[in-house]
């Protein structure tokens, strides 16, 4: 709404001016208290992304293992292609605000208009990774652990294709590397002696299920589990097909069988470790209940032994999950890339909002070399998202 004065009070700035609120003496004034304000709230911003680069510095600092072996996830030419855009925006918009002081209505609205279009690539190039990231199952969280739906299905139907053609041709199982895969797999649930874990899975060591099974008979139980619904089921959780791991082979299964059977032994005998020969003592479980898993997963208890095993299996990588070099923690890495990409994002969303809302008010009309202070602020505002994309790219992609 146009602010009118006395017809007395107009001296020639006045007039070219309709926006100056009645609290400033002239346009100058107003402008510059306008861009103070921008620049202390552009102040509180980098206050908060440097308290995040801060905890960004902690972590790496504490844990840059995860950093290298994380960032090999991220996909560094989305990120230079976003590098490029951001930067072309922010050329655009400097343009724009050059228009604008200079009277060129026109030229405004098309800048404007291309550093809206810039800023629309970013965050679709931004939801591109994203959905990459969340399809192969890359995020913060435990599901990191798991495999991605699309992977697992593909494996259990190459799995189902294999199972009539391999049976017959299975090697007995070699323990030691059972005891490898039973580690990474059945450990979780069933404890490093197949003591069993309360809540989680049933002791082995001890079991007559185990005990009177033959291996053929065994290997079947493998390869569907014993869920819920089963009447044989008596803890009230799932025994998943395979463990949970559709990458075992059968072979794998026959592997892992031959090490449980040397599982099996009595409270108080002294049990070697077939993997490295270390000496411990056969103890009852606990009944103390363990804690909660925590965010870590079914992480793997020894990177070494499983980068030694021989499964094929373990050559599939595709996934961090299924790295033997994958570090533990890995989803703070995660945690920390979407935390600082996504609210950055927010912050790219919000300026293209201020920039759609500028160009809305151009082809109206509103803006003139006497007053585009909108225009000066937005574009503030704008570079600002900019320069901290330019600290990210490198912190997160670029780290080797
Ligand atoms: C997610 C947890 C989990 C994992 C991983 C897991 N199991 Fe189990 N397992 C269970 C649960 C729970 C039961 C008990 C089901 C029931 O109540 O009968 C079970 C039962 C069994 C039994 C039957 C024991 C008995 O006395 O009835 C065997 C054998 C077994 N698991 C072997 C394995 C092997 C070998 C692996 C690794 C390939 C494995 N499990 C991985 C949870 C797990």
């Amino acid at each position: 709404m146009k602010y009118v004065m006395p017809i007395e009070t107009i001296n020639s700035e006045f007039k070219a001016h309709g926006h100056l609120a009645h609290h400033f003496d002239s346009p100058r004034q107003q402008f510059e208290a306008a861009k103070l304000g921008m620049w202390l709230f552009l102040g509180t911003e980098v206050l908060l992304f440097g308290g995040l680069f801060c905890l960004y510095a902690v972590f790496r600092g504490n844990r840059p293992e995860l950093f290298t072996f994380g960032s090999q996830y991220l996909d560094t030419t989305w990120g230079a292609i976003n590098t490029v855009v951001l930067i072309l925006s922010s050329c655009t918009m400097a343009i724009a605000v050059y228009c604008a002081q200079t009277n060129q209505k026109r030229e405004l609205a098309v800048f404007l208009g291309l550093t809206l279009f810039f800023g629309l690539d970013f965050l679709g190039i931004k939801y591109i990774e994203y959905s990459h990231k969340f399809h192969d199952n890359l995020v913060w969280g435990t599901g990191l652990y798991e495999t991605p739906p699309h992977e697992a299905y593909q494996l259990l139907l190459r799995r189902q294709e294999e199972a009539g053609a391999a049976l017959p041709s299975l090697e007995p199982g070699d323990p030691k590397r059972g005891r490898k895969q039973y580690l990474a797999t059945c450990l979780p649930c069933h404890g490093a002696q197949g003591q069993g874990l309360p809540g989680l899975g049933k002791a082995l060591n001890t079991s007559h299920f185990v005990a009177e099974r033959s291996d053929e008979d065994f290997l079947q139980f493998l390869q569907v589990g014993r869920p819920i619904e089963d009447p044989e089921n008596t803890s009230g959780v799932a025994m998943l097909p395979r463990g949970g791991n559709v990458r075992l082979t059968d072979q794998d299964l026959m592997d892992i069988i031959a090490s449980v059977r040397t599982l099996q032994a009595n409270v108080g005998d002294v049990i070697t470790d077939p993997a490295d020969g270390a000496k411990s003592i056969l103890i009852t479980a606990s009944t103390i209940p363990f804690a909660a898993p925590g965010p870590s997963g079914f992480h793997l208890p020894d990177n070494d032994a499983i980068s030694e095993s021989s499964s094929a299996s373990q050559n599939e990588a595709t996934s961090p999950r299924l790295d033997p070099n994958r570090p533990r923690d890995l989803h703070l890495f995660f945690s920390i890339y979407f935390l600082l990409t996504g609210l950055h994002g927010l912050h790219v969303l919000i300026g293209l909002i201020v920039i759609a809302w500028l160009l809305v008010r151009t082809l109206l009309g509103h803006f003139s070399n006497a007053y585009y202070t909108p225009v000066d602020l937005g574009g503030l505002y704008w570079h600002i998202v900019d320069v901290i994309w330019i600290f990210l790219f490198p912190l997160l992609y670029l780290i080797h």
